[in-house]
């Protein structure tokens, strides 16, 4: 693992979003796996940022979302759809159709969880897959347990993990309590795979994951696997790596 801890805010994001622009740059046609998540806001301004400046197109690109909740209208505002739309999609040239997120509503959610692991496996694997970490080590809603799943499924989510989501909702009792995510085995295909940690209250499960034990009870720990794996941690993220 590379990993890189940053003083200031301002070169966390700036070489977050120089991954994305040299990979586009050097392959419009690149497959980008994308996160939500408050962590990647601030590369998505950036990257709207240079698109402006003329520096990146997305317009041959395409995007595969890591997950999405169950039963939220794809409207809702709290849908990762709308969430994708409005702090990045909405704002480049990317053709929308190439932008691809699990379907919440789907009818069949578990033929739902087939198709995209069919149409990842038929147009990947990723070029670079974003990703953040929950609080208990999830990456996208892997959540910690006894074992993982390999491909894209419908998961639970855990107490702490609506807890920290509860924040976006008027109240706890309006977060989703099921998600459809990529499993740990579709993630780990991508080329290239970019973590990024921010904030001191994600100190320590930096620290876990990066440095731990690999186990399912932090499925970040599995990254430690992955060959070509760059994790950028802002100050605070990285304060007990020193
Ligand atoms: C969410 C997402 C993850 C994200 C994580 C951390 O629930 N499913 O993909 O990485 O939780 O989010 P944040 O960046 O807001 O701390």
């Amino acid at each position: 693992m590379n990993i890189h801890i940053f003083k200031n805010e301002e070169d966390f994001i700036q070489t977050a979003a120089s991954q994305v622009t040299s990979l586009l740059n050097a392959n419009p046609y690149a497959k980008l796996g994308l996160a939500t998540g408050s962590t990647p806001v601030g590369l998505y301004k950036r990257l709207i940022e240079m698109h402006r400046q003329g520096l990146v197109s997305f317009a041959q690109a395409t995007t595969y979302n890591l997950d999405e909740y169950v039963g939220l209208p794809e409207n809702h505002a709290e849908s990762y759809r709308t969430f994708m739309n409005e702090k990045l999609f909405n704002h480049i040239d990317i053709n929308i159709d190439h932008t691809h997120i699990p379907n919440g509503n789907a009818a069949d959610p578990e033929e739902e969880c087939r198709a995209y692991d069919k149409m990842l496996e038929e147009n990947g694997p990723v070029d670079l897959q974003l990703l953040g970490i929950g609080h208990n080590g999830h990456i996208a809603f892997n959540e910690p347990g006894d074992s993982l799943t390999s491909g894209t499924h419908i998961t639970t989510l855990q107490a702490k993990t609506r807890e920290a989501n509860a924040r976006f909702f008027p109240s706890i009792d309006d977060v989703p309590t099921h998600a459809i995510t990529m499993g740990v085995g579709s993630i780990m295909k991508a080329r290239q795979i970019m973590l990024l940690i921010r904030g001191e209250d994600k100190a320590e499960i930096a620290k876990r994951a990066l440095t731990g034990p690999i186990s399912t009870d932090c499925p970040a720990s599995l990254l430690q696997c992955h060959p070509n794996v760059i994790v950028l941690l802002d100050q605070g993220a990285g304060r007990l790596f020193k």
